[in-house]
């Protein structure tokens, strides 16, 4: 078997390491890294750092990297596009792109009803006019989001976000009118596998923190991301969704790191059978260029007035050049097939694992969205940090990028590239096996 992995000094070797100190002198802490690597190129599910080390990928940047490290189709689209309009700002002067970008997601996205799109840069901007959009729409202030969610570190987003530390210490105050509902993670809250008891904590919430008609949306993650790739069960959302139905809520679904093929279908909606009536999405729709979108019902995404949305950088050509041939690419290669038969090999993996280690809480996720949560004793399910970071620091030093997730920090999480081959996807299972010996 080829390897993709070849390690020529330790990681990080001395130019990351020169590279390491530059950094540490010139960009403030509270950016930090998840690992130690200095990326130099990459290549499909491969990176090389400075020193010259192959390293294979399971973290993807986050989930945006679902058609690899310098996909060919998305560098001669966003280069062709570079050279011939770079910028004009769409409030100043349309151009094709943005529009049939607009055009691909109100056709690939679930709803059968009429849609538009609109452009901006990042996950928490997509999510912040989502809820601008609804509050427009419905005419009311209020935002209804979950324990345990991640929407972004922007003031609204960093408020509608759960996690603490570090995203909200410290950071204060927080935008108002946002109420905080328990997400149904069936590990930490059985009652939440019990569909009408977590049914009836939806409905009292409207009595005990904030009645319906004040709320203009419900904003949801299908499976957690950074509060660590927990798999929503199918009875909850569609509670969820049934409620929204009666109330007039907007139900807003974030899609920004389970979309574009990571579940196993270009989104995780599909599993569900549900039409959110706003999706957020972000991360690989730009093939590793920043650009995210808000999709929704037409007459709702129609409710501001000309100039209320927006942004000068929002759907850069480039960026919409990319995320048209990042979505083709995926489209054409049947990446959401692949990222079904990815999960099955590492799902596979990982019911070994939870056999073998007894720290390993659960292994769960949806298509190759897997996870481990490693905890101090099955029993208690009391997380273990430290040692989910000495699995990751160990799999780093033997040549593999993966990171954690988690409120608790003690979620190993795989967002590795769909273009991943087999022997990569078994060389890369093979080292985090022995980082968790
Ligand atoms: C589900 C979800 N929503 C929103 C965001 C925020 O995206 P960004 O970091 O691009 O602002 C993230 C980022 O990880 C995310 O995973």
């Amino acid at each position: 078997m080829s390897r993709s992995i070849e390690l020529k000094t330790a990681i990080p070797g001395p130019r990351s390491a020169e590279l390491h100190e530059r950094r540490r002198q010139s960009v403030p802490r509270g950016i930090s890294h998840m690992t130690a690597v200095c990326a130099d190129r990459g290549e499909g599910a491969v990176v090389v750092d400075l020193d010259g080390n192959r390293l294979l990928d399971f973290a993807g940047g986050i989930g945006t990297l679902n058609v690899g490290h310098a996909n060919p189709d998305v560098v001669a689209a966003a280069g062709a596009q570079l050279a011939k309009l770079t910028h004009t700002c769409f409030a100043v002067a349309l151009y094709e792109g943005y529009v049939e970008l607009a055009e691909k997601l109100n056709e690939i996205t679930p709803g059968r009803f009429e849609k538009k799109t609109m452009l901006v840069n990042s996950g928490a901007e997509a999510i912040e006019n989502a809820v601008k959009i609804a509050r427009h729409h419905t005419g009311r202030e209020a935002v209804l989001v979950f324990e345990h969610a991640f929407h972004g570190r922007t003031l609204l987003t960093m408020s509608m976000t759960s996690k603490v530390r570090p995203y909200k210490l410290g950071f204060g105050p927080f935008a108002p009118e946002i109420y905080r509902l328990p997400y149904p993670y069936t590990y930490r809250y059985p009652i939440a596998a019990d569909a009408a008891a977590y049914e009836r904590t939806l409905r009292d919430f409207f009595s005990t923190h904030v009645a319906a008609e004040k709320i203009a949306c419900v904003v949801l993650e299908l499976v957690l991301g950074e509060g660590g790739f927990v798999v929503a069960p199918r009875d909850a959302v569609q509670a969820i969704e049934q409620i929204c139905r009666e109330r007039g809520i907007l139900l807003v679904i974030d899609e920004v790191q389970t979309g574009f093929g990571r579940t196993g279908r270009m989104f995780a909606c599909e599993h569900y059978g549900i039409e959110p009536d706003l999706l957020a999405t972000a991360k690989s729709l730009g093939g590793g260029l920043p650009i995210s979108a808000v999709t929704g019902r037409a007459e709702y995404m129609d409710s501001a007035e000309p100039g209320g949305l927006g942004g000068t950088y929002s759907g850069n050509p480039v960026a919409c050049a990319a995320a048209l041939a990042a979505i083709e690419f995926l489209e054409s290669r049947h990446l959401c097939d692949r990222a079904v038969e990815i999960g099955r090999q590492v799902e596979e993996r990982f019911r070994c694992f939870y056999d073998r280690f007894p720290f390993i809480g659960e292994a769960r996720g949806l298509g190759a969205m897997r996870a481990l949560e490693i905890v101090k004793d099955r029993a208690t399910k009391e997380p273990d940090r430290d040692r989910t970071d000495r699995i990751l620091r160990k799999a780093c030093e033997n040549g593999l990028i993966l990171i954690s997730a988690g409120t608790y920090g003690n979620v190993i999480r795989t967002l590795m590239p769909l273009v991943i081959t087999d022997e990569q996807l078994q060389e890369g299972l093979e080292v985090l096996e022995h980082a968790l010996q």
